[in-house]
């Protein structure tokens, strides 16, 4: 009996797709596609300030949802961005957004506020197009309307009532507190915010979540923003990450090292920091964590 005839057909072509799910994914992880953003960077170039970095990013943000789906579809990005997008409540902070690939993940009604945030203007323009395109913002721009037509009604009867002030009744004494209610139609309201996460411009414990998705990578003092995101968030509230950095095997570690410049020139991301050291270092208390795809992929729920 061969070794291939102990399985069934499907386990072979289950087997046969993840196998090869995986080498593409690490095909695209450590070979990452040709066209170098800056066509003279070297890997022996100085890694690139933050303004430049920005400039990569603006520049990226078109084409870099196409750049990225077919990797994260491979690395299962999407199912974990909705698991951790389940616990987000109340008002909430999307630190850098990017093209908005969570906009899709917030469950219906979760969330009384989100703020949408970046500090690229490229990735901001691309953000707001999918926002608006998407069912949250569907919605979201049908309530608003709806919202504004009803408050016109609603002045518009209290201005009536007013006219009629001295014939005033019982019954319009209920409708005219009815009147008064100022008309709350929209279930979610979205906005959005160009900022450096380094200096968030909200006040301390002014959110119930906040939201970094493969942030901490592309930030230029991650710890200085974690901080930033403990200061604005309120007590008990949490901050959830979805993160990418060093890998817990020694062979990926290594590859990833010696990436690491093309990588930043490119794609404007450190992929090899410690994540699990810098929440530490920022005094955050990890609730929840989990690594996956050789270690490199940290979801983490803290407060
Ligand atoms: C790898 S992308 C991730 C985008 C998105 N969160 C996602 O999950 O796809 C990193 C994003 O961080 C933004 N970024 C980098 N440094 C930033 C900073 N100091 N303040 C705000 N945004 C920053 C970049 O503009 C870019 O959109």
């Amino acid at each position: 009996m061969s070794f291939l005839s102990r399985f069934s057909r499907t386990q072979l072509i289950i087997g046969g797709l993840l196998t090869y799910a995986t080498g593409v994914s690490a095909a695209l992880t450590f070979f990452p596609s040709g066209a170098k953003t800056d066509p003279n960077a070297k890997d022996t170039d100085m890694l690139p300030s933050e303004s430049v970095r920005r400039s990569i990013f603006d520049t990226l943000a078109p084409g870099y949802d196409k750049e990225v789906g077919l990797h994260e579809y491979l690395l299962g990005i999407q199912r974990r961005r909705k698991r951790l997008l389940q616990q987000a409540t109340g008002r909430v902070l999307e630190i850098a957004s990017g093209t908005g690939r969570n906009v899709d993940y917030y469950p219906k009604g979760c969330c009384g506020e989100i703020v949408f945030s970046d500090f690229s203007e490229g990735m901001m323009e691309v953000l707001k197009r999918k926002v608006e395109e998407s069912e949250l913002g569907r919605r979201w721009d049908y309530q608003r309307r709806r919202g504004k037509q009803l408050e016109g009604e609603r002045r518009a009867q209290l201005r009536h009532q007013q006219q009629a002030g001295d014939m005033a009744t019982a019954t319009t004494t209920t409708a005219t507190t009815a009147a008064a209610q100022p008309t709350q139609v929209v279930e979610t309201e979205l906005r959005f915010q160009t900022m450096n996460a380094a200096a968030i411009p909200y006040p301390d414990q002014s959110f119930d979540t906040v939201v970094d998705t493969f942030g901490l990578c592309s930030f230029e003092d991650p710890v200085q923003v974690l901080k930033e995101m403990k200061r604005v968030l309120r007590p008990g509230g949490k901050l959830l990450l979805l993160e990418h950095g060093n890998s817990s095997w020694g062979f990926m570690k290594d590859m990833q090292a010696k990436q690491l410049d093309r990588h930043v020139h490119k794609y404007g991301c450190y992929w090899n920091r410690e994540i699990e050291e810098i929440v530490q270092e920022a005094g955050l208390e990890v609730v929840e964590e989990e690594r996956s795809q050789l270690g490199t992929v940290y979801f983490i729920v803290a407060r």
